[in-house]
């Protein structure tokens, strides 16, 4: 299977290395959007670590993920200007209609909720991106009509 290929092509390549396992999840991780569960018996016994070791690593940094990303990618700024506005409120709301935490996604797969620092809209907090595209000023009913328009 394509998990089981990618992974070993990923040890193939910091076969040897110390420290390896992190090079080798984000390689992983690059090629499939994430690391499934399949991975990591075989990491396991190629880097003889326990399936515990690594399920571990992978929970430590939240950059990895253990599902594949939504269509939609909702970032949250989190920086001070943004939570002296409101940022926290947005955020709270947010985790409760997404039904998930940041660096997660949304039960039915749609939307993945990451926080970011700082999207040089300090003076129209608080703000976020949708999909890349940056958004000012954003009330807790405004996010919602924000990811109405993504279909979500
Ligand atoms: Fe949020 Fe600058 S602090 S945009």
């Amino acid at each position: 299977p394509a998990v089981e290929t990618v992974t070993r092509q990923a040890i193939a390549r910091h076969a040897g290395m110390q420290g390896n396992l992190l090079p080798i999840l984000h390689a992983i991780q690059h090629a499939l959007g994430c690391i499934p569960a399949g991975a990591v018996p075989v990491l396991a016994q190629a880097l003889q670590l326990s399936r515990a070791e690594i399920h571990g690593v992978i929970r430590f940094y939240p950059h990895f993920r253990q599902r594949p990303a939504g269509p939609v990618r909702l970032e949250i700024c989190r920086a001070e200007s943004c939570q002296a506005m409101g940022a926290n409120a947005l955020a709270d709301h947010a985790r409760r209609h997404l039904a998930c935490d940041f660096h997660e996604t949304s039960p039915d797969g749609k939307v993945t909720l990451e926080p970011v620092y700082c999207l040089g809209l300090c003076a129209q907090s608080p703000a976020v991106m949708v999909n890349g595209q940056p958004h000012a000023r954003v009330t807790p009913q405004k996010l919602d009509r924000l990811l109405q328009a993504q279909g979500c």
